[in-house]
């Protein structure tokens, strides 16, 4: 007897289940779902506070003091959860399967230490090359990969001889040391010079594809997630609001929120009286979100209704929106 076995799809590289975040009795991220398939790149968008790094943080097993994670975080070939991992599989685990961009270099760097042997330490901590001086020749090369210059040279600086921009540019290298299954970046080009900005962004991103890596990639700019991302989460008061293909939420959003930050955004920066858009009022501090939808407060759909939490729409996590009242589906545009 022959057996036909469809070939086996490929796992996800990261799954996400009931991702929760809190501190003490107050919850900061909320029952969060995600799946991201092997070279997928998706966004998270959202205002500032709306829980976007804590998500990553926890991701990473690297959330602060004081907060806990709950939910099931699986990574790709690592046989344990993230959430209650101890340090030592979290260290296997972080550098290799899964690496992160933050926004601030230094976060990343060791300031006593000279770039090119960090990058070559990151490498040797995960076995990824035999020896100390194959190690290094690789860090070099790949601080040319980054566009670094007189990579050899880069390679003996400590960072505080190093501009910001090149900087990032040792992160991202130190990110891509070990080829991960999956990159997170949290506003990887924020915090630099708006000139050296859509290089360094360039770069995560061609590493990114060469490597045939995925990417999580957060940021409050949304012409960036168009032009980068197949499908974007859209989160707000800790919780996923809406998620799907970039092109359809982006010209058809269904979740009042969605549809508010894109009207505040660069894609779209005056509303209807010519006036620069902005999503009405402020986020809330963490703990001073509306029960029922977190978005109520500030929300000119809202109703009674909207005291209860809305459900889930859509065919899954990665597709879908939680609304009482959404845009109507053949919308096209922000209101
Ligand atoms: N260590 C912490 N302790 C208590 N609250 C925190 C802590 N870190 C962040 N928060 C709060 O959690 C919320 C989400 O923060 P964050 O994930 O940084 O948002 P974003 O990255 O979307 O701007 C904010 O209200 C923030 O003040
Ligand atoms: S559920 Fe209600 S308050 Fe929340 S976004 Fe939708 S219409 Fe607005
Ligand atoms: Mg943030």
């Amino acid at each position: 007897m022959t057996t036909h076995a469809a070939p086996p799809l490929a796992q996800d590289v990261l799954t996400v289940t009931g991702l929760g975040v809190s501190v003490g009795d107050r919850s900061l991220v909320d029952n969060l779902d995600l799946t991201i398939r092997p070279g997928e790149r998706v966004g998270l968008i959202g205002e500032s506070g709306s829980g976007k790094s804590l998500t990553a943080l926890a991701l990473m097993g690297l959330l602060p003091e004081g907060l806990a994670a709950t939910g099931s975080v699986r990574v790709a070939d690592v046989h344990h959860d993230i959430v209650g991992a101890d340090e030592n599989q979290l260290s296997r685990v972080r550098g290799n399967d899964i690496a992160m961009v933050f926004q601030e270099p230094m976060t990343a760097l060791n300031p006593t230490m000279r770039v090119g042997a960090q990058v070559a330490e990151a490498m040797l901590i995960h076995g990824t090359r035999p020896t100390r001086r194959a190690a290094m020749s690789a860090a070099v090369d790949l601080l040319e990969q980054v566009g670094l210059p007189d990579p050899p040279g880069t390679a003996r600086s400590y960072p505080h001889q190093l501009s910001g921009g090149q900087r990032q540019r040792v992160v991202v290298a130190l990110a891509l040391a070990n080829d991960p299954a999956l990159l997170i970046c949290d506003e990887p080009t924020t915090a630099l010079d708006v000139t050296v900005q859509a290089l360094v962004l360039d770069l995560i991103v061609r590493g990114v594809i060469d490597r045939g890596a995925a990417m999580l990639f957060i940021t409050h700019d949304l012409a960036v997630v168009a032009t980068v991302c197949e499908r974007v989460l859209v989160m707000y008061g800790g919780r996923i609001v809406e998620a799907g293909p970039v092109q359809q939420v982006f010209t058809r959003p269904r979740h009042r929120y969605t549809q508010g930050l894109l009207a505040a955004s660069d894609l779209s920066v005056v509303d209807d009286r010519g006036r620069l858009a902005t999503v009405p009022g402020t986020v809330p501090a963490a703990g001073q979100f509306p029960a029922g939808c977190v978005f109520r407060n500030r929300c000119g759909h809202a109703t009674d209704v909207c005291a209860s939490t809305p459900a889930w729409t859509g065919q899954d996590a990665s597709d879908g929106f939680a609304c009482h009242h959404p845009a109507p589906a053949s919308e096209v545009g922000h209101g």
